[in-house]
This record gives C-alpha cells, structure tokens and sequence, in this order.
C-alpha cells in the first residue's frame, strides 16, 4: 500500500506502551518448546516475523496456543520434534531462520527451510559454516548459502567459534545448537551483541557461562517452562523517542520497555548528542531490566558513535541518520556494513529516503556523513519493503513541511503491527 503523511507542526505528547520485543518473543517460543512442561508468555509480540516462528515449532509438533497477547506453550522437550511434513516458511524473519537452523542442526532429520524474496537474498552462511563445522549439513537449493536451503542434522560435535562478524543471530543459533548436543560449546565474541538467548536461558533454568566476551553453554541441559512478560521493544520504541527529540514541543514518555544495555546504543548516542531522555530502571523481568523512557523536543549537535556501540542500536540506525538531520553540523556514522546486509540494503534505502526528503547526507561502503540542520522538504520515498525503513519515513514525514508519500506500508506489520494506533494516540496537529 502506498500513504501519504502529512502532519503539519504537530507535536509529539502522552504516554505509550510499545508491544512486546521481537528478539525476546522469538526466543520464548523456541525456549518454551525446548523446555518441559507449559510456558505462558505474556505481552508476546504477534507480528509477522514472531508468528513465522510459532509456526514452525507448530510443524515440529510443539502445542502452542494464543489468546490475546498470550501465548501458551506445552514444551516436551526437543526429543519430542517430529519431521515436519512440508518445508517452513520462514516469511521475511532472519531470527527465526538462523535461531532454527542451529536448533535444526542437532535433530535426527531433514527439514527444508523457504522464506520471501528479501530473506532469500540475506546472507546464512554466517550460521551454515559454523553449524556445517559442528557437523550438519546443508544443501542450498537455489543460490549457495542462501534460502531456499534443507538443512539434514544430528551427531554434532561441540566448537570454539570466533564469530567473524557482531551478531546476535549467529552467535545464538550456535549457542541453541550448543545446548541440543553433549559437550560445552563456547562463542567468542568481539563486540557485545544483544544478550537476550543467554538470559532466556536462565529464566528456563539452564546454565551458561560468561566471561567477558566468552560465551560457554553446557549441553544437554533440562529446561523447566517458565513464566515470561516480555517487556516492550525498545526498537519500536525509538520510533516515538526519535520523533520526539526531532520535534518542536514534544514530550512523551514510553512506559514498561525493555531496556537491556545491550540495546541502548541508540539512547546512549543520543543522549552524548544533547538528547533530552531520562531512563529509569523500574523492574526486572527474569534478568531482562524493565523501565520508563522520557524523550523531549532537544537541540542536538552530532557525536561520534564508536564500533563497539553500533551492534546495541543496529536496527536503530537509519532513525540516527534521520535525527542527525535536525543537528548542528556533520555527523558521520562508521562501522555500518552490517545494515547492507539486513531486510534491504539500509545504507542505500537509508540514504534515498533522507535525500529525497531534503537532507544532506552520503554514503560509503561502511559510512554515513550526514550534515545539519536542514528543514526536510517532503517528498515520495521507497521503503523497500523494508519495515524499519517505512516506519523512519513516517517519523521524518512529522517534521516535513510537505506530504511525504510512502510505498510498501504494509510491511509495518513485520515488527510493530499497532504502530499507527500508537502514532494516532501521540501525536497532536496543532492549528495553524
Ligand atoms: C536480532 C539480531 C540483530 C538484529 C535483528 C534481531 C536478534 O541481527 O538486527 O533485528 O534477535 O538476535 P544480527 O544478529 O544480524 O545483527
């Protein structure tokens, strides 16, 4: 679907409550299937890329029902997967594909894995070479080491991994391995990535190891189920954080969202650039700590953002190019290559959207410069179909002076299906 947006001088106030978190929804299914007995889940993210995953541990034979926001899950442990009859679709979710394929790895059969046109293009061999080095085997059907692909698993052996590029996904998808096989599996890595897999895995009861950037996970544990409120996605709610530093007369506070340190890069980085944000730590849910975010209208100048920083905002950095528009000067963003290979290329969809609009800003391989201030014009933009991409030309169509006319809306749904209610509950259309 292709919309307009025009907001013109509203502001940005009230409270939200983002929905749950994409990364911790996913990895309470798959642990709650792993584990024995039933899980409840409550505020659990029903997007597209969450439900691509409950369907798959459905055609692994696991009982999962829904009510609401909840989700219940009767976990028999992984012994009880059976073959699923036809292949899984893994949708557009590159969570859900790599967490699977490394629980795929350690079971006795075959399974054929499909996914949309932009997960078909998205690198696995990240995942496949260290899995193919514990010892599963996988024949890509199409293009090598991408979807479609089958994956044929059992007798791994465990690895010391040096992971080879900062990811959460592959540094899980061998952790998940990892636990299926006997022996203890260790990953190194070299920046922190989000650590959300080994804190799901003590609130099963299991056991890992950290050491500083070693991660060592016994395998062969017995999981028990749990009782899991995942806390709201703190990047969905950099949406409603970004739009309210960048415009005039907004203030807005984000109630019960996740704030894990290892996901706080883009508040962190904002903050250094003049940010009005306060984050209070109110609770803890397992070990994941809970908290209110504030954000108000600021004046901003630009920052240098470091290369340990950038895997705890990697979603969140095409909102940091769209914010660096509205500060004082150049801000260059390095150490970005990783946002080529996400749901679309985001350097360039990042770079097309902002200079449409009116903005200043270029690229290179790793880069972004982006110069400011510039009062962005309006303007059609794509999205790529990419969901975080739509969702950042909405926020910049809030401070455009003309209608900004998005493509490929529909992808919202992806990661943040209420996201317009929640747009339509803050943002206020002063007279002119
Ligand atoms: C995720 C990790 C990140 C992130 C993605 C979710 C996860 O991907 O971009 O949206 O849940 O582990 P990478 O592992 O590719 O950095």
């Amino acid at each position: 679907m292709t919309e307009q947006f025009h907001y013109k001088r509203a502001s940005i106030s009230g409270v939200v409550r983002v929905p749950g978190d994409k990364s911790i929804s996913h990895r309470a299914i798959m642990f709650a299937s792993l584990a024995y007995g039933e899980t409840v889940i409550d505020h659990f993210l029903h997007s597209e890329d969450c439900r691509r995953t409950i369907e798959a541990f459905k055609s692994l034979g696991v009982h999962i029902s829904e009510s609401g926001n909840q989700v219940k899950v009767l976990g028999r442990g992984v012994d009880s997967f059976s073959q699923p009859v036809s292949a899984l679709d893994m949708g557009n979710s590159g969570t859900t594909t790599r967490l699977m394929l490394g629980i795929l790895s350690s079971l006795p059969f075959k399974v054929n894995l499909t996914g949309d046109d932009s997960l078909s293009k998205r690198p696995m061999g990240r995942v496949i070479n260290p899995l193919t080095e514990m010892g599963a085997e996988f024949s890509s059907l199409n293009e090598e080491n991408k979807l479609p692909l089958s994956v044929n698993g059992g007798h791994l052996q465990p690895i010391t991994y040096h992971l080879p590029v900062d990811s959460a996904q592959v540094k899980s998808s061998i952790l998940l391995a990892g636990l299926l096989i006997n022996g203890t599996t260790t990953v190194i890595e070299n920046n922190p990535t989000r650590d959300h897999t080994e804190k799901m895995l003590s609130a099963f009861g299991g056991l890992i190891e950290i050491n500083g950037q070693q991660i060592k996970i016994i395998g062969k544990q017995t999981l028990k189920s749990a009782k899991i409120t995942v806390p709201g996605d703190i990047s969905s709610a950099a949406f409603w954080v970004a739009a309210a530093v960048i415009t005039p007369g907004s203030h807005l506070v984000l109630e019960q969202v996740g704030v894990n340190p290892t996901r706080m890069g883009f508040v962190d980085v904002l903050k250094r650039m003049g940010a009005k944000i306060t984050v209070t730590v109110e609770h803890y849910i397992g070990d994941e700590p809970v908290g209110t975010i504030e954000a108000s209208y600021s004046e901003l100048v630009p920052t240098t953002v470091t290369e340990r920083e950038i895997p705890s905002m990697v979603d969140e950095v095409p909102l940091l190019a769209l914010v660096a528009t509205q500060s004082q000067g150049e801000m260059k963003i390095n150490h970005i290559k990783e946002l080529r290979y996400k749901e679309t290329d985001r350097i360039e969809a990042t770079v097309n959207i902002l200079q449409n609009l009116g903005a200043t800003v270029s690229s290179s391989e790793d880069q972004m410069v982006v110069n400011g201030p510039t009062d962005l014009k309006g303007g059609s933009v794509q999205s790529k179909n990419d969901h975080r991409m739509a969702m950042m030309a909405v926020i910049a169509s809030i401070i455009s002076d003309q209608p900004v006319t998005i493509d490929q809306t529909d992808c919202i749904k992806i990661s943040y299906p209420t996201f317009f209610e929640d747009l339509r509950s803050i943002i206020k259309e002063n007279e002119l």
